[in-house]
């Protein structure tokens, strides 16, 4: 008999996404009169700004000319966009990042979960709790994860660094030693912002321990203050023991176009084993590249009229991130996040689950958020709320809130 890979049965549930958007289209169905504003998944909702249909538009006239038609994509993305990228995102900071180690991908999401497979079956990841679930996920697929505790709606063989209001929702160094950490920064879900000094202790210690950190870079674009480090790459030694992933998402609006890239630099080894090479025979051996068009796209992200109009996108949703966590203050939640992250976390109110509180919001106040939950443990009895809806709905989410 065929077997299937058993570790998928392991999962608890479904993707937390999909589990919060069955529940919005049963309420819905059962409710068409009522208006749902949706600040659940961190979905942007502005549409792409002019300078990427720009590029995207010319881009589609290529493909239709047999003089610049272009077949497959070099698997690990076209040299332009990332020549652009190294010297915009990194050489520009300080970052001693070339193009060559940069691998374009379709997204982040794609690229976090599918990072695990070059690594061994027996290592032992540590993972923020709360946590964006995909980081875990993957490594159940992989075997890696020991068995699931339901009560205590952990794995056996993972190390959760708790984020907590006692810590600020910033991890402290794990008591037991991990070989993969993965840090997400500013952080999905809470919003939380690492400071240079903090980061560079996790570069440290990372270095002292022979791990490998999983830096998730997707929210750099919001980063506000100062101090925060837009790449871990900022931090003294952090190219021998980290890899980046960037997002096109959430700072370019392309959730839709999907776009994303990873950064492996050429001198971070393990074993010996250089991991730039591990993960380049897995983009050629299982990836075929972004489409041009969306690489041009990309492209168009770095220019200087694509800039200055995805910094007024970005102020959008800043707005937006302010209303909430100011109206949400006013109305007299605790709640935190907001200012360098596109997400607010807030406490649920009395002494309500975050399941409970879903059902409540959605039902009362007809507004969708997140159940903290669902990023884990620590998550219990928190909420998310995403700054990516119109400003119009947001004001009306928040207004909707504070009223019940
Ligand atoms: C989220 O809501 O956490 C994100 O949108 C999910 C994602 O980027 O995959």
């Amino acid at each position: 008999m065929v077997q299937v890979n058993e570790n998928y049965l392991k999962l608890p549930g479904s993707y937390l996404f999909s589990t919060i958007g069955k529940k919005v289209s049963a309420y819905s169905a059962a409710h068409p009169d009522r208006k749902v504003i949706r600040l659940g998944i961190g979905d942007v909702t502005l549409p792409l700004v002019p300078a990427v249909i720009e590029a995207l538009h010319s881009a589609v006239d290529e493909m239709g000319r047999a003089e610049s038609f272009r077949g497959y994509a070099p698997d690990l993305g076209y040299e332009f966009l990332r020549e652009i990228i190294a010297r915009q995102d990194y050489q520009a900071r300080g970052c001693g990042i070339s193009a060559d180690e940069i691998f374009i991908s379709d997204g982040a999401k794609c690229d976090t979960g599918n990072i695990q497979e070059i690594f061994g079956p027996n290592i032992r990841i540590a993972v923020c709790d709360p946590v964006y679930p995909v980081y875990v996920d993957s490594n159940v697929m992989a075997g890696r994860t020991g068995s699931y505790d339901r009560e205590s709606e952990t794995w056996s063989n993972v190390i959760y660094m708790p984020c907590t209001e006692e810590n600020q929702f910033m991890p402290g160094l794990p008591k037991e030693t991990p070989d993969l950490i993965y840090l997400c920064f500013p952080n999905n879900p809470t919003g939380a912002a690492v400071t240079k000094p903090k980061l560079q202790e996790w570069v440290d210690y990372a270095m002292k321990i022979g791990a490998v950190i999983l830096y998730d870079a997707a929210y750099e674009a919001y980063i506000q203050e100062d101090d925060v480090p837009h790449s871990i790459y900022e931090c003294r030694g952090a190219r021998s023991c980290a890899i980046e992933f960037r997002s096109f998402s959430k700072n370019a609006g392309f959730t839709g176009l999907r776009l994303g890239f990873t950064v492996v630099p050429k001198e971070l080894k393990c074993g010996g084993v250089a991991l730039h090479a591990l993960w380049a025979r897995r983009h050629g051996t299982k990836y075929n590249g972004a489409p041009y068009i969306v690489q041009r796209a990309g492209e168009a992200v770095y220019s200087p009229a694509g800039k200055a109009q995805l910094q007024e996108q970005i102020a959008y949703y800043r707005k937006n991130a302010a209303y909430i966590f100011n109206g949400l203050k006013e109305a007299g939640y605790t709640v935190s996040g907001g200012v360098n992250s596109p997400y607010i976390w807030m406490k649920t109110p009395g002494r309500m689950t975050s399941w409970e509180f879903f059902d409540y919001l959605l039902e009362k106040g007809n507004v969708v958020g997140t159940p903290g939950s669902g990023f884990g443990p620590s998550g219990e009895r928190y909420f998310r709320l995403t700054a990516f809806g119109s400003y119009e709905n947001t004001v009306e989410a928040v207004d909707r809130i504070k009223a019940l």
